[in-house]
């Protein structure tokens, strides 16, 4: 059996990008080394917060499957590999996912294949990591005998304005004629396509996108550091530069930078830059940055509660939202790990609400998890607005007998202090 499409990989990415396809009328197969991924798909159950049960339901009844067994590689005339690119314990990029999967996808490849690489990596890696396991493992040459693409995701968790079909995806290819098969692959279910000159522009394209959040999220950041001591209130510093109509665009501060990609991609770039011996000094600076705000946040929480008369060591502090961003259920690199951590490593008892997240285990120690906001509030000395998750009513929140610490800058009043 042959089919348009198989996906490696059903996470974040590889799960709306299978949703897609089928929508668009696409033959879908997916796989997974994960088999409660396999189990649950098939069960009719998402484990992505953007797909929903019922779109999976329609999936299946399009005739998705989901399974462990990667020969189901060997049957789509497109395979579009969406694995993890993390960060080895010291930091470095971690390459393994990729080179399993496309030592997976190499056995089972046949002529004429257009193989696609979704996965966030520094430039160079289709070429140079992807390419040569596929020609060793199948026998066959890219450009060739099947051919080889890359085209980064853009997906934006939560948002319900931009999709895989309205946000334009840079396209590119090994040669003319794999950037050709892989337009037409995503002409299918995407309006706008860009192509890039090879796949080391896409690659670089991507990291670049990132990386110019992490740079301008850590000068904000800064700047709300450098306003904290020079008692200038950097909230109305951003509503004031916000209001120039062109030569700026607005980043806020806050507890950190988490999530599976803004954090991680920077370091992507950062490693290949080292590397080739031209290492970039604003990341580093970025990097510097962002590694002290959660110290920042645990420190005005403390000061905060000292001016309340409360020693940290005896408060009950509330973390509100611990996700890496408002509106998710993701906790990958959220800064409201080391924050609880910094708040219990002084003493405090620390309990959080997240109506999107069930468990929350800072340093292999659950964190206490509540069910009733008032309840909660009534019962903190201070509550930390971390993710303004859209059901967090900021009068209900000013309005709570404990203090507020708000590091998103949406919340004013008596018992309210601002990063
Ligand atoms: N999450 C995002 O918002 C986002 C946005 C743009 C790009 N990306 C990039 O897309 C890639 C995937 O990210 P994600 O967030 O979907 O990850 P994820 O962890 O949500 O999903 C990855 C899936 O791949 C599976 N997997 C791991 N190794 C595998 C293998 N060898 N073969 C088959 N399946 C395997 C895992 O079990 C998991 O289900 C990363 O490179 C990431 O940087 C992510």
């Amino acid at each position: 059996m042959v089919v348009d499409l198989v996906v490696v990989g059903l996470g974040y990415v590889g799960l709306p990008l299978a949703r897609q396809a089928c929508a668009a009328g696409l033959s879908t197969l997916g796989h997974d080394v994960s088999a409660s991924v396999v189990a649950g798909l098939g069960a009719g159950r998402s484990h992505v917060g953007d797909v929903r049960d019922a779109e999976v339901a329609d999936m299946l009844s399009a005739g998705f499957r989901a399974t462990f067994d990667p020969s189901v590689t060997g049957h789509g005339e497109t395979v579009v590999i969406c694995v993890p690119t993390g960060l080895s314990a010291d930091g470095a990029p971690d390459l393994a996912a990729v080179r399993a999967a496309s030592r997976r996808v190499a056995t089972h490849l046949r002529p004429g294949t257009l193989v696609i690489l979704e996965s966030t990596s520094y430039p160079g890696t289709t070429e140079e990591v992807v390419r040569p396991i596929l020609e060793r493992g199948s026998g066959m040459r890219a450009g060739e005998d099947f051919h080889l693409a890359y085209s980064p995701e853009r997906i934006d968790p939560g948002n319900g304005r931009f999709g895989i079909r309205n946000t334009p995806k840079v396209v590119s290819g090994c040669t003319p004629l794999c950037a050709k098969r892989a337009v037409a692959f995503y002409g299918r279910f995407v309006d706008t396509l860009v192509v890039s000159r090879g796949t080391r522009e896409a690659e670089m394209a991507k990291l670049l996108e990132n990386t110019y959040r992490y740079v301008n999220i850590a000068l904000v950041n800064e700047v709300a550091l450098f306003c904290d001591k020079t008692d200038i209130d950097v909230w109305d510093v951003l509503h004031c530069a916000a209001t120039k109509p062109f030569g700026f665009a607005p980043f806020v501060p806050g507890a950190g930078v988490g999530g599976h990609c803004v954090p991680v991609d920077s370091r992507y770039l950062a490693a290949k830059a080292e590397a080739e011996g031209v290492p970039l000094r604003m990341l580093s600076a970025a990097q510097d940055v962002l590694s002290q705000m959660p110290r920042h946040v645990v420190e005005r929480a403390a000061r905060l509660l000292a001016e309340l008369g409360k020693p940290v060591c005896e408060a009950k502090v509330l973390l509100l939202g611990v996700a890496y961003k408002p509106d998710v259920a993701d906790t990958r690199e959220s800064p409201a790990a080391p924050v609880a951590k910094g708040l219990r490593d002084k003493g405090a008892k620390v309990t959080y609400h997240d109506p999107y997240v069930p468990e929350f285990t800072v340093g292999g120690a659950l964190v206490e998890r509540v069910e009733c906001l008032p309840e909660a509030l009534a019962d903190a000395d201070l509550a930390i607005l971390l993710q303004d998750h859209a059901c967090y009513d900021m009068t209900m929140l000013t309005r709570a007998r404990c203090a507020l610490l708000d590091t998103r800058g949406k919340a004013s009043g008596a018992r309210v202090t601002r990063l």
